[in-house]
């Protein structure tokens, strides 16, 4: 693969490491401005001469830009995770127990059935009872300093719930004060096990489960003040399979079954139980938006007759093979297969409607205030061309929407930040979002206006950065 075109950078290994470095801001920060954002994603590609096979296993690196309310200066520090597969792949020159990187199956698979799968934690963080845990797709987790991010050593909540996939996306819930979760566990049959956590405790408790014969990839979920939603695509496996030759990865062992249609599952956050099914045409999801109870009750009693569910879907699980390393060039394609959708799920049973919101968009954002509740604006990544891509913002209310885009550069998650005298739903507070300026071969964080998404800031980190996955604002 050629270096020189510029995307390519996003997909090339960044080894080198910066402390706190106070990054230079042209423009200006706003005052108000004093958290950090801490974002995690695949960094090193690369060991013992061989590259990964997928995106999504690359060894993982943390970045943090912390801001102390000058309207000048950034601080920013990255290390890359001293995961043990880290520190395997740096002695043996492999990295294995991946998502899509073949080799050595056996293995594999009684890492995920019986133990030791990857703790490789590149796609999302959370701040669990002070720490910084690094999360994946398994249930393995690393502890980071909050400010260092040195890695230090594994995460261990204390309770004993357990499962062989993680939902790396857990949702906090500010109005409730705890974090929502998702385990999947193989078996017969099979189970997903939402858990609750209360803010400042590493205890999670079980709230309910779905049973289920051939477990889907569920890589996020929605929730609303009273419910959670698991959208369940055809995108399923045997875990059986999982004991079979044959297939070399993860991923290899799930399949797409568009005759099981998309369903979903909708159950009551306080009692686990189950209140309602409902099955739609078959797509697939990585990312919720957020979602929220609507309608007055059939009765005109008050309570909720529908769901309204915001989430990016695709026709179909191609997307997952478009980011294949080997295909960078299908990343441009799948990008675009991605489209802002709001799906109105019946709680008394009927169809399910929905309406496109935004052609061609990923990672989406909403302000954390408003999960659970009736919103306005979502923050997305708009799918790219070879020249860049763009940030969208989208007013889920009227469908209009607008960009902010700049030739050469590929703009990764877009996080919202509310200004903290503003209320919900208002777009008033910034936009961060780090970009890949193929121009000067960098990454650039910028500062956006949440409004106009005018530019405000801009600092340049010295070197580039490969295209990451999700990041949190944390209060400080
Ligand atoms: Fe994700």
């Amino acid at each position: 693969m050629s270096m020189e075109a510029g995307f390519e950078l996003g997909f090339a290994s960044l080894s080198n490491e910066v402390t706190d470095r106070s990054l230079a801001v042209e423009g200006s920060l706003p005052d108000w401005l004093d958290g950090a954002l801490v974002r995690n994603g695949p960094a090193t590609f690369e060991a013992g001469g061989e590259r990964v096979e997928h995106w999504f296993d690359g060894l993982a690196m943390l970045h943090r830009f912390a801001f102390d309310g000058r309207e000048d200066a950034v601080r920013y520090t990255n290390r890359s995770l001293r995961s043990e597969t880290y520190r395997r792949a740096m002695e043996t020159g492999e990295i294995s127990g991946q998502f899509a990187t073949g080799g050595g199956y056996l293995r594999r698979i009684r890492q995920l059935l019986f133990g030791d799968p990857t703790d490789n934690c590149n796609v999302h963080v959370a701040r669990v009872d002070g720490s910084l845990v690094a999360m994946t797709e398994v249930p393995r987790y690393v502890a980071c300093d909050p400010e260092t991010l040195e890695s230090r050593g594994e995460f261990a909540f204390a309770d004993a719930l357990t499962g062989h996939v993680n939902c790396a996306h857990v949702l906090p819930d500010p109005h409730r004060g705890e974090t929502i979760g998702l385990l999947t566990t193989f078996g017969r049959p099979s189970e997903y096990m939402l858990y609750r956590l209360p803010d400042g405790s590493r205890s999670r408790e079980r709230i309910g489960s779905v049973t289920i014969e051939d477990p889907a990839y569920l890589h996020s979920f929605a929730l609303t003040e009273r419910f959670v939603v698991l959208t369940e695509h055809p995108f399923v496996t045997t875990p059986a399979s999982f004991l079979l030759p044959g297939r070399d990865s993860f991923v290899d062992h799930y399949d797409w079954r568009p005759e099981r249609g998309t369903r979903f599952h909708v159950l009551d956050r306080e009692t686990g139980e189950r209140v309602a099914t409902a099955v739609t045409d078959p797509w697939f999801v990585f990312h919720h938006v957020n979602a929220f109870e609507a309608g007055a009750g059939p009765n005109g009693d008050g309570d909720a007759d529908e769901l309204v569910v915001d989430l990016v879907a695709y026709p179909n699980a191609d997307v997952v093979d478009g980011l294949y390393l080997t295909e960078a060039a299908d990343w441009f394609e799948s990008g675009r297969d991605g489209h802002l959708r709001r799906f109105r799920v019946p709680l008394g049973g009927g169809p399910v409607a929905s309406e496109p919101l935004y052609d061609g968009c990923e990672l989406p954002r909403v302000a954390p205030g408003d999960r659970t509740k009736a919103y306005r604006y979502v923050y997305a990544q708009g799918a790219a061309t070879r020249d860049g891509n763009h940030v969208a913002k989208v007013d889920v209310t009227t469908g209009e929407s607008h960009r902010w885009e700049e030739s050469g550069l590929f703009v990764e998650e877009p996080v919202f930040v509310r200004a903290p005298d503003a209320e919900r739903p208002s777009d008033e507070g910034v936009v961060l979002v780090t970009a890949l300026n193929t121009n000067e071969r960098r990454t650039d964080l910028l500062v956006l206006d949440g409004e106009t998404l005018d530019e405000r800031a801009r600092a340049p980190l010295p070197h580039a950065v490969p295209f990451g996955f999700h990041g949190r604002y944390l209060e400080e």
